[in-house]
């Protein structure tokens, strides 16, 4: 193989706990002729998400795991750079579940063009109106309801869909508390992200915390982490709160049973809602999230932060920055 052939990152073993470099392999990508109706993409950045986690093993989801030897799976974005495909043109930035790959060839199926020549902006095509932006927009409105004036928790509140759920929360007219790991994250939460209150729960003594910080209760809380901090924010909801479960990456790397709760009784009392949703059921109303998204990027009430590493060879890195709160923003990798 040589520096410039294009190469694709395999899965190879399941990992246990956090994923090690040796659960990938480099492989290269046969470079063929194309078929006719293909093209070949050259995949540019591609989406570091914590569920890749999760597709790693053989848990059911609502995606299948991928399999041994496979390529890792991955949303991301490419430019076409051969083709035979009339509706496929070359310079054509298509976007969609590219995989961990730099080189992609393709029918098109499953990608949507995105413009022609200049390059697609990260911060924007992968986070704000990207799945990310998508999860904390339809997740906070259409399951947590929330009303102005209400309290708004969220968890991974730094991190690229909490930190988009902060802003929209704000946006809203909520009141918004953060909960995020070390005193820099909480400054950005309520610096650069417009939090009213942020909570370190790295610091110890969430729930006392969090008690501080919403002094009446808890209406809505966008729940990004699942095990002790979900327990911690039941015991102080308020009255038919919602609970926005999102995800649970506090037990993402877990090596024994995933640590289930123990105060579900409090949603009785509170006459509460706990809901579960996953963003591709959303994916076909993702115009009417941009539209509503798209006043407040321009106006800069609504910031995508992005983390850039550089390298197919950094994946596993990548992986084990977001599984660790190593990344500030939103975890993108630059291939290629
Ligand atoms: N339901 C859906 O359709 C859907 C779609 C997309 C994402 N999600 C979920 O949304 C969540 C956030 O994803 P994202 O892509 O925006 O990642 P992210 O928040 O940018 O990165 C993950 C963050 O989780 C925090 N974290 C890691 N381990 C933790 C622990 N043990 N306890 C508390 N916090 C911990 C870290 O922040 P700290 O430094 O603050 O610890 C880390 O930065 C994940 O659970 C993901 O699975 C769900």
């Amino acid at each position: 193989m040589t520096a410039s052939s294009p190469q694709a990152l395999h899965l190879i073993a399941r990992p246990a706990g956090e994923p090690k470099d040796s659960d990938f392999e480099l492989r290269p990508v046969p470079v063929r002729e194309l078929a006719e109706g293909e093209a070949r993409v050259r995949v540019s950045h591609v989406s570091i998400d914590p569920a890749m986690r999760i597709w790693m093993t053989e848990q059911k989801s609502y995606w299948p795991p991928v399999a041994l030897g496979e390529v890792m799976r991955a949303a991301g974005y490419g430019q076409v750079v051969e083709s035979r495909n009339a509706r496929l043109p070359v310079g054509t930035w298509l976007s969609g579940m590219t995989g961990i790959t730099e080189m992609l060839y393709t029918d098109g199926r499953g990608l949507r063009p995105v413009g022609s020549g200049e390059a697609p902006d990260p911060a924007r095509i992968l986070h704000l109106f990207g799945a990310t932006g998508l999860t904390a927009y339809f997740g906070l409105k259409e399951i947590g309801q929330p009303k102005a004036g209400e309290t708004v928790v969220v968890s991974a509140a730094a991190g690229a869909v909490g930190s988009t759920v902060v802003q929209l929360a704000k946006a809203w007219g909520c009141r918004v508390v953060g909960i995020a790991g070390g005193p820099a994250k909480c400054a950005q939460l309520i610096e650069e992200f417009g939090a009213d209150a942020a909570v370190d729960y790295k610091a110890g003594e969430v729930g006392r915390a969090l008690s501080t910080a919403c002094p009446e209760g808890i209406d809505v809380y966008f729940d990004n982490v699942g095990g002790d901090i979900l327990d911690a924010v039941l015991k102080r909801l308020r009255m038919h709160a919602r609970v926005v479960v999102c995800g649970g990456i506090s037990q993402y790397n877990a090596t024994s049973a995933p640590k289930g709760i123990v105060n579900h009784l409090a949603l009785i009392s509170a006459r509460a809602r706990m809901e579960g949703f996953v963003v591709i059921d959303y994916l076909q109303r993702a115009e009417e999230a941009i539209a509503a998204m798209a006043p407040l990027v321009a106006s800069g009430r609504l910031k995508g932060k992005i983390d850039v590493l550089e390298g197919i060879a950094r994946f596993p890195e990548a992986l084990r920055r977001v599984l660790s709160g190593g990344n500030v923003g939103k975890q993108v990798l630059a291939l290629g």
